[in-house]
Formats: C-alpha cells, structure tokens, sequence
C-alpha cells in the first residue's frame, strides 16, 4: 500500500488509510465526544443510498439530531468544560459533515454513470418512418400538365384571382348581354366608386389579355390558376381549376394547334393511340373554335381513355379571334395564335378514376391518402408522368 503523510489541512481523512494513523481522523472526533457517536457515524463511508445517507444526515446533524441535541447540553456547564466539549463537539460536525458531502459525491457520481450506460443510444438505429404528407391530386395534375408544355417551350404565367370587367370581358370579346355575364353566374363585389365592379375571374382566359397587354410576340404561356362561378351540384364546384394556353406568332396556324393539343393528350393520359377529335364549336375570344373530345371506352361500368366507342369531351380551343389581339395593340394583320382552356378538376378525375368532384375540396384526409401522391415524386417526361 502506497503510504500517505498525515493530514497537511488536506481535509480530515488524508489519514484513514495512512500507515501512520492507528486511529482514523473520524474515531477520533467521534471518540472525543462519545462512543455513541463514532457507532452511528462509522458506517457513513459505507452507506450505499443517497436515501439512508439524507437520514443519516438528519439523525446526526439535523435540527433533532443526535450533535444538535449535544450542543443544547453546553449551557449547563461549566465554562471551562464547555470550552473543550464545545470545540469537541464542533470539530465532530465539521468532519461529520464532511464525510457525508464525500460520500454523497461519490453515490450522485455512480448513479450518474448507471444512467449513462443503461440510456445509451444507438445511434446506429434505422430512424422511425415521419407521417409524411400527400400531394393533392390538383397540385399533382398541374404539375404534370405544366411538365407536358414546358417541354414544348411554353412559360408558366399568372394572374390575380380578383379581376375586373375589362379582363375577364370586354377585352376577351364577350359582349356585355353574354349569359356569363349574369348576376346568377359569376361573383361580383360592391360597384366600384369610378364606375363597374371587381369580380372573381370565372376563367384563366383574362391572363391572355394580361400577358398580351404585358409581352411583345412571339408569346407561348401556360396559365394554371383558381377560378370561380356560381354553381354547386354534382358536377360542379364554385371554385376549380383551369389551365389556358396562349401561342401568338407571325406564322401559328390551326395544324400547330392539332398537334400541340394531341401531343398533349397522349403525354398526358399516356395512352399513345388514344384518339383525338376537334369538335366545332363557339367562344366569343376564338375563331374558329373547337372542343377537343377525346376516345374512350365504358367496359363492365369502368372507363377507360383510348379506342373505344365513346367521347369525352376535355378542353375548348380556338384561334385567337382578332378583335382580342386588337384590345390588346397586337396587329392582328401581322400576328395571329391559338389559344386553349381546360378544366383541371376534370382531367385530374378522367386519369385518375376519381368518381366525384365535390371531394377534391371536402378536405378529407382517407381521401387525400387514397388518391394524393408521394412527396418528392415530381412528374417528368422522362421519368413517366406518374408512378
Ligand atoms: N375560357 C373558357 C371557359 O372557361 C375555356 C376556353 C375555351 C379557353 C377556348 C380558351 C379557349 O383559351 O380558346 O370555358
């Protein structure tokens, strides 16, 4: 055993274990007062909870304690005694009080490295799987047929949800008894104090007028945006969705038109022969005008875009009329364009089978896990439109 000098006011036990020490620094404050001491102090260096030392504590030092109670027997003697048995009595505690710091020290450090070694991480742990969101089959839909056109060069666009007369009507040709003009289909705010009424812009056609107002040709955009009308039933929502394509160029022509929207449909419902019609038909902004009807069939109840028997009927379509060219200061002599619009909510249903479009906006989160997308999972050309 190595040998350890005496106490240097290095603290009362540097002798404890010292060779030279026949009696410990402990024995010998407690003995200094009674034996009845140094039989409840001994064991202090062996107390293994921080609970039986807070009692130990409180039996030898505490306010009823076994020293406190000796220091009240002091006034009862004589001045000389008390001199002795009251520094007796002091030096006792101070090295008491001591010990139990030390051995309090010691249990709080052994029960810290306890805790330390059963709560180790293991950090080499697969982490447990995030609730991740969906994307909503809207978002997804127009990010895909954003994907289609940017790929033909077209700009993604955009315009206010709040519009006035002039945009939504009268530049785009629709004359001023035009049924979608009515108070029971569109959604008008207060008369404004200079004359006519702000309103909520019932289709994405005005940002053609915007964009022509803004862009010298040759333009090639691609609006998606919010739009609303006064109608809730079935099949119709008060707000939903458009995407308006606009070409103007010195030599666009209706063949361009064709084979941009047929390029479309078969990228988009990635169905190669599916196939594609241009129906004749009226809007006041084009001329001439078509709807385009695409191929389906209905077998056992299910349908299915491609050959087949039936028609569906996905997006209006037109050559720029050139009265509109003309409100917007573009020489309808010199340049001339097609333009195109197509209801969001109603492509998104036809290729994903989803029978109801009141619930795109119910907000419903079994619907949204059953037919939302996985985050991340952004549409290329390249990678397939959908996965
Ligand atoms: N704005 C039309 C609607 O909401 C859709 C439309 C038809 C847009 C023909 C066009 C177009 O650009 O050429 O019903």
């Amino acid at each position: 055993m190595m040998e350890r000098g005496p106490t240097h006011g290095g603290g009362p036990f540097s002798c404890l274990w010292g060779m030279d020490c026949s009696m410990s620094e402990l024995e010998r404050v407690c003995l200094a007062v009674s034996p009845e001491l140094l039989e409840k102090a001994g064991d202090i260096a062996s107390i293994g909870t921080l609970d039986t030392l807070e009692q130990k504590r409180i039996e030898l030092l505490g306010k009823k304690g076994y020293l406190t109670d000796l220091m009240k027997t002091l006034g009862s003697l004589s001045p000389d005694d008390r001199k002795v048995r009251g520094a007796a009595f002091n030096a006792a505690r101070v090295t008491i009080s001591e010990l139990l710091d030390a051995r309090k020290a010691m249990l709080e450090g052994a029960a810290l490295d306890q805790r330390l070694a059963r709560e180790r991480i293991d950090v080499t742990l697969p982490s447990r799987p995030e609730a991740t969101g969906r994307i909503h089959p809207i978002s997804q839909t127009i990010e895909e047929i954003t994907a289609i056109f940017a790929q033909m060069g077209f700009m993604v666009a955009e315009g206010p949800d709040i519009e006035d007369d002039f945009h939504n009507f009268t530049a785009l040709n629709i004359p001023p008894e035009h049924p979608a003009r009515q108070m029971h289909d569109t959604f008008y705010f207060g008369e404004k104090p200079e004359g006519g009424r702000h309103l909520l812009r019932t289709h994405t056609s005005p940002v053609q007028i915007r964009t022509m107002l803004r862009d010298k040709p040759p333009i090639r955009v691609l609006v998606p945006g919010r739009t609303y009308r006064c109608d809730s039933d079935m099949t119709h929502t008060p707000m939903f969705h458009q995407v308006e394509g606009l070409v103007i160029d010195e030599t666009t022509h209706m063949g361009h038109l064709k084979g941009c929207l047929i390029e479309f449909v078969r990228a988009f419902f990635e169905v190669d022969d599916v196939p594609v019609r241009f129906r004749p038909s009226f809007f006041p902004f084009t001329e001439p005008s078509a709807e385009v009807d695409i191929g389906c069939s209905r077998e056992g109840g299910e349908l299915k875009v491609g050959p087949g028997a039936g028609w569906l009927e996905i997006l209006g379509c037109g050559m720029v009329h050139p009265n509109v060219l003309r409100n917007c200061g573009i020489d309808p002599d010199r340049y001339q364009g097609f333009a195109f619009g197509m209801g969001v909510e109603r492509v998104a249903m036809l290729k994903y089978g989803i029978p109801d479009l009141r619930t795109f906006f119910d907000s419903d989160l079994r619907w949204l896990k059953h037919y939302g997308f996985v985050p991340l999972d952004v549409p290329t050309l390249s990678g397939g439109l959908t996965r």
